[in-house]
């Protein structure tokens, strides 16, 4: 392969850093009026009374919605806003601004006054009463098979609320003409916003144009539309005028969702030379009064570990806040949070090393369906991880490693994530001066979408990276699902090598009535190189594509191609692994942990490009590091309201709590999952990381903290 399994740097790279990549809310339209958000300082109730005089007088000011003169939308799913006099969390849109500048709109939000009724509220998911959510089925007799075991564990762990905290708000431009509908847009899936603004406005889905091409950042956040939209579209037609909206830094926390609380308890069963014999995995996370979010974190180890007995009860408590979200390895991340540190609880117990009590428990096919992986590089990832990170020089009692002052932790966990791919098409256009432009709806929030689907259009149009063209982030290309669950790569890429053997087919049937070289060759036999349809076996027959096209009168021939998963993935457990190992260093006295040396190895079938996507693994590892030492959004529950709401108090790591990571690929041969073998890396970076950090920090201070984040005061008690 040419391009495929290189290092490709970023082909939008320059057009990000020279600011000409253009963001949701950097288009200029003529005549835009821009909005202003007014929020709930209620957290349950009714609005009795909301007084927009004063605020209407300003100069500027074109209009001010509230639920009283607001259109109604036509879908009712999800949240919509400005619907009715219900407030249902605190930090709810109450009113929109509209003014001819963003500035008259945030005063004029200032002077407007509202009363509310106020009822009783719950934030506080200890205080909730949760109530059963789908779980998935008991194996065999947990409670039977935990009575009997000769070691037991039971912890309970906990996750706060946190948040996506990508550095684009999400804002939207809208602009009608007649009854169509433009919007530059922050999302995730232009094809779902399409849907979601065709059904508020209950018009077709071609009258809606959703336009995308560039997303600083969403993790989750802007998979869901949410209510922006809607409210930037709604003004724009009310007024007859284009209509830009966007969030300020502090209504991104209630405005596109979050990591929902997370309560979890680990009850493992064992034999005294470590085998697993039941695990017993509950959880609660929190949701909305007003829908249910479901995120079954327990399930993280049913398919991972071999264990006869397991359930996983799973519960939901209704609290009155925004609905929680998926975030960067929704689920997993939480659950083998959980399940990462008993199991490392369990190795203490036993005195069996962390490591070798996983390799005890190593499952060769998935207990929970019986079925075979696809491919499963986790024991390689294990043994090349623990040699990176020097594991055998690893004292097994807890404090027993110094550096000066400094007390030496050394932790490990397992991470997992699904091998996803979902139905992807991708169109293709080959040019006759050997230029070719390929086209998908999909998005790029970050991880690299334009230049791994650009690497392999150039793979199999044997073009150089620079001759393809690669658009995407518009709702009138072909469909794409969502960037989400690390599925990319394995849905579009899968189709844009299907779109370019398409046009290889092409030329070859051009090829054949032009030249009897070729009449009795078939596609496999030859490759599209530098210009030319040429013989595998015998490189100097070859024949020019741009001759064959003018021949034809062809200016470009275009193919589009319908990837789908296919029925052979049924037949197997379809999953990417990774291994964990972290050192960190704690300082007792004040309260300081730094995690020195991280080594994470991953098998995640074919790496596409090596150069993005350890950048995808470091940038995992450094978001796992955050949740374990630093991240949550705290709630003030005497208001309802959430309040570590900036980048100033919600923390995450910067550049100098981040130190020594490797991150290593185990590569599969995997033509289960797709023909080019690629399964997503995006969250299963970060899966194990937490755990693994929580354990190295047991390691080091003999302290077992399960409440995340590890802060100081949680070291000293
Ligand atoms: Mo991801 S949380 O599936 O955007």
């Amino acid at each position: 392969m040419k391009y495929i399994g290189k290092e490709v740097s970023r082909v939008d790279g320059v057009a990000k850093v020279t600011g000409m990549a253009k963001y949701a809310a950097e288009f200029q339209l003529k005549n835009t009026a821009y909005g202003y958000i007014v929020q709930s300082t209620c957290p349950k109730g009714t609005i009795l009374k909301i007084d927009t005089s004063e605020a209407e007088k300003l100069p500027g000011v074109l209009k001010i919605y509230t639920h009283l003169n607001t259109p109604k939308s036509k879908s009712q799913s999800g949240f919509v806003a400005l619907q009715s006099d219900r407030i249902l969390f605190n930090g709810q849109p109450v009113a929109l601004v509209i003014a001819e500048t963003f500035e008259q709109a945030r005063y004029a939000a200032q002077l407007i006054q509202i009363e509310y009724k106020t009822e009783p509220f719950n934030t506080e998911l200890e205080k909730a009463e949760p109530k059963p959510a789908r779980s998935a089925k008991v194996r065999g007799n947990p409670k039977k098979a935990f009575e009997e075991s000769p070691v037991k564990i039971v912890a309970e762990y906990t996750i706060p609320i946190e948040h996506h905290n990508p550095i684009e708000p999400h804002a939207a431009i809208a602009a009608w003409e007649g009854d169509s509908l433009t919007i530059f847009v922050k999302t995730q899936g232009v094809k779902d916003m399409q849907n979601h603004l065709a059904q508020s406005f209950g018009i077709a889905k071609e009258q809606v144009h959703v336009i995308s091409p560039f997303v600083g950042g969403a993790f989750g956040s802007a998979l869901n539309p949410h209510y922006y939209p809607f409210l930037a579209a709604m003004a724009a037609r009310d007024l007859k005028r284009p209509v830009k909206l966007s969030y300020t830094r502090r209504q991104m926390f209630t405005g596109h969702g979050y990591r929902p609380y997370t309560w979890q308890k680990v009850s493992i069963g064992a034999t005294e030379d470590g085998k697993l014999q039941s695990i017993i995995h509950e959880a609660i996370t929190n949701s909305s009064s007003f829908e249910d979010f479901i995120e079954a974190s327990n399930n993280y180890g049913r398919s991972l570990y071999n264990c006869p007995n397991y359930d996983t009860p799973y519960r939901i408590a209704k609290l009155d806040l925004p609905t929680p979200t998926w975030m960067r390895a929704p689920g997993m991340v939480s659950g083998a949070f959980a399940l990462e540190c008993a199991l490392d609880e369990l190795a203490y117990k036993l005195k069996i090393d962390p490591l070798e009590l996983r390799l005890i428990n190593y499952a060769e096919t998935d207990p929970d369906t019986g079925k075979p992986f696809s491919s499963k590089a986790l024991r390689e990832c294990y043994i090349k991880g623990a040699e990176l990170f020097g594991w055998k020089n690893r004292k097994f009692e807890p404090r027993s490693m110094r550096d000066g002052r400094w007390l030496v932790g050394w932790g490990m966990a397992t991470g997992i994530w699904g091998a996803f791919m979902l139905p992807a098409s991708v169109k293709i256009t080959y040019k006759a001066d050997n230029t070719a432009y390929v086209e998908s709806a999909t998005s790029d929030i970050g991880p690299g979408t334009y230049t791994v689907i650009t690497i392999i259009a150039a793979e199999f149009l044997g073009l150089p990276i620079e001759k393809v063209k690669f658009s995407l982030g518009d709702s009138q290309m072909p469909d794409a699902p969502l960037q989400g669950g690390s599925f990319t790569t394995a849905s579009v890429g899968t189709a844009a090598q299907g779109a370019a053997l398409q046009i290889k087919q092409k030329f070859l049937e051009l090829a054949r009535k032009s030249d009897p070289v070729f009449s009795n060759i078939n596609q496999e036999e030859v490759e599209m190189s530098e210009g030319y349809l040429r013989l595998k076996t015998e490189p100097s027959k070859a024949i020019s594509i741009s001759e064959l096209m003018q021949k034809n009168g062809l200016k470009e021939i275009t193919e589009t191609y319908t990837a789908r998963p296919s029925s052979e993935r049924q037949k197997y457990t379809t999953m990417a692994h990774g291994a964990q190992f972290v050192e960190v260093k704690a300082d007792e006295e004040l309260g300081i942990i730094k995690v020195t040396r991280v080594v994470e190895t991953t098998a995640t079938g074919r790496v596409i490009n090596k150069k993005t996507s350890h950048s995808q693994e470091i940038g995992g590892v450094v978001w796992g590091i955050g949740m374990a030492l630093q991240e949550a959004t705290e709630i003030d529950h005497r208001y309802g309201r959430m309040i570590t709401t900036d980048l100033a108090t919600y923390h995450f790591p910067v550049n100098a709590d981040i130190h020594e990571v490797i991150t290593e690929f185990v590569e599969e041969n995997d033509t289960i999952v797709n023909p080019l073998g690629i399964k997503g890396m995006g969250e299963l970076c970060m899966v194990g990381i937490p755990a693994a950090v929580a354990n190295a920090v047991f390691h080091a201070t003999g302290k077992r903290i399960r409440q995340l984040p590890i802060t100081p005061d949680k070291l000293f008690d």
